[in-house]
């Protein structure tokens, strides 16, 4: 049994949302959008998120929440045979990403302290770079900022699911759509050329729509909603009985979408206000934009709320990895949550810091030509996240008894109406065809 509860539904939401909302809706998602047809990829992005990423959102969710377990125990409640192994692999992926992530999230707390002392004040975006390539040189202090961010997720976690992600949560999320839509009204109304922005990231562009497009758009919604490796499931064995799971599902993706449009909003009008080249991932957060708040009018206080930004959006989607890899040690061991994340913590510290340091340009930690950090990223966005998604899908649809499924997607009504017959279906046959076109396109085979 799950030890824990979240008390309400806007702690869930809160909860859930902390861990959707991360880098990937502002480091990838606007970039991704500008480039590939502004509004008409929207348009595509809204659509397969819907069909989709919900459903198998939805598929983590019943299966979570009719179990209330980690996510290994709760496959081998629901089926014998090797179906365990998807939550196995969850956890195992969610361990993946922890390491790398952490490495990010170190970053921006770094950078959150350069901006607290106006370091990039008149900084050419020269300089920014090499402030950037000098930080993640010196192993010593990356290794010590990323274990930060890990002593804080771990401390939250330690607080317990009610009492620490809960709560962490409904202060941190309000106040990052807070600090986000502050600096969209900046960089919109009080930059200069702001509209050139506005134009990259909204002027529909129906001819860049293709099938490859359709499937990019699909492999951000499945990153950004934190699908296909048991985080949803997790949290979703916390979640109040009485909560309506289509309907957080949908808010969940609507909240998504809309946070990482903010996000567009608040960084491109910015970039074209400067004539800088648009781009993505870490040379946008931390070169690009402190080189922008080095020479804007009140730049030093914009920086500061830009990066707590990104610490907050790091910070709660790290929780949500922790927590799913807590809840499997502390159930399987049968030991306590807190010896558990202790565990964890020593564990992850030392994978954590071997990712920090296979980014310092030296040989350590760098195999086959690539850094540790890479092959963790390369190896869970494009194998462990879409294979565990695929197989959470097909569980879902075609193994766990249909009854499960509709005892949680209606919360235990009669009569199977005609929304739980449409989410059936779309779980059953258009989520899981889609995920494997999505799968076998990451590997270059479509
Ligand atoms: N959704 C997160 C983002 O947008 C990244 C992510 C992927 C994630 N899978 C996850 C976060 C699992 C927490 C748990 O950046």
């Amino acid at each position: 049994m799950a030890q824990g509860r979240f008390h309400n539904k806007i702690g869930t939401f809160a909860a859930i949302a902390g861990s959707v909302v991360g880098l990937g809706n502002i480091w990838r998602f606007p970039y991704l959008a500008g480039d590939n047809g502004g509004f008409a990829f929207l348009i595509v992005y809204l659509i397969v998120s819907l069909l989709v990423s919900a459903p198998v959102m939805l598929s983590e969710f019943s299966i979570g929440r009719s179990q209330r377990c980690n996510a290994m125990r709760a496959f081998r409640n629901i089926s014998s045979g090797p179906w365990f192994l998807i939550g196995f692999l969850g956890v195992a992926t969610a361990y993946v990403i922890d390491s790398f992530y952490m490495v990010v999230g170190g970053w921006s707390l770094k950078f959150l302290q350069l901006s607290v002392t106006n370091a990039f004040q008149s900084l050419s975006a020269d300089e920014v770079a090499h402030t950037f390539s000098s930080f993640i040189a010196d192993g010593s202090s990356t290794v010590l900022w990323s274990e930060s961010t890990l002593i804080i997720a771990t401390l939250v976690i330690l607080l317990g699911v009610s009492g620490g992600i809960e709560r962490f949560n409904k202060v941190l999320m309000p106040t990052l759509l807070l600090l986000l839509i502050v600096l969209a009204i900046n960089s919109v109304f009080f930059l200069p050329d702001s509209s050139k922005g506005i134009e990259f990231l909204f002027k529909p562009d129906f001819s860049k729509i293709s099938y490859e497009t359709v499937l990019k758009a699909m492999g951000q919604s499945f990153f950004s909603l934190s699908l296909g490796m048991g985080a949803m499931l997790t949290y979703s064995a916390y979640m109040p009985a009485k909560q309506n799971l289509p309907k957080t599902a949908f808010s969940i993706v609507a909240f998504d979408t809309i946070i990482a449009i903010i996000s567009g909003l608040a960084i491109f009008p910015a970039v074209f206000s400067f004539g800088v080249d648009p781009s993505a991932g870490p040379q946008l957060l931390f070169i690009t934009m402190p080189a922008i708040f080095g020479q804007i009018t009140g730049g030093h206080f914009l920086s500061i709320l830009f990066f707590l930004l990104v610490f907050f959006a790091a910070s709660t989607s790290q929780v949500s990895l922790l927590e799913v890899v807590t809840a499997y040690i502390s159930e399987e061991l049968g030991i306590k949550r807190r010896k558990a994340a202790l565990l964890i913590f020593a564990t992850m510290s030392i994978t954590g810091g071997m990712c920090a340091l296979s980014q310092t340009g030296s040989d350590t930690f760098v195999f086959f030509g690539m850094s540790l950090f890479d092959i963790f990223d390369y190896a869970s966005s494009n194998f462990m996240l879409p294979i565990g998604g695929l197989l959470i899908v097909i569980f879902a649809g075609w193994v766990m008894p249909k009854r499960i499924l509709h005892a949680q997607l209606t919360n235990g009504a009669e009569d199977e109406s005609i929304t739980f017959k449409g989410l059936r279906f779309l779980i059953r046959f258009i989520a899981p065809i889609f995920v494997a076109l999505m799968f076998l396109n990451l590997i270059g085979l479509f």
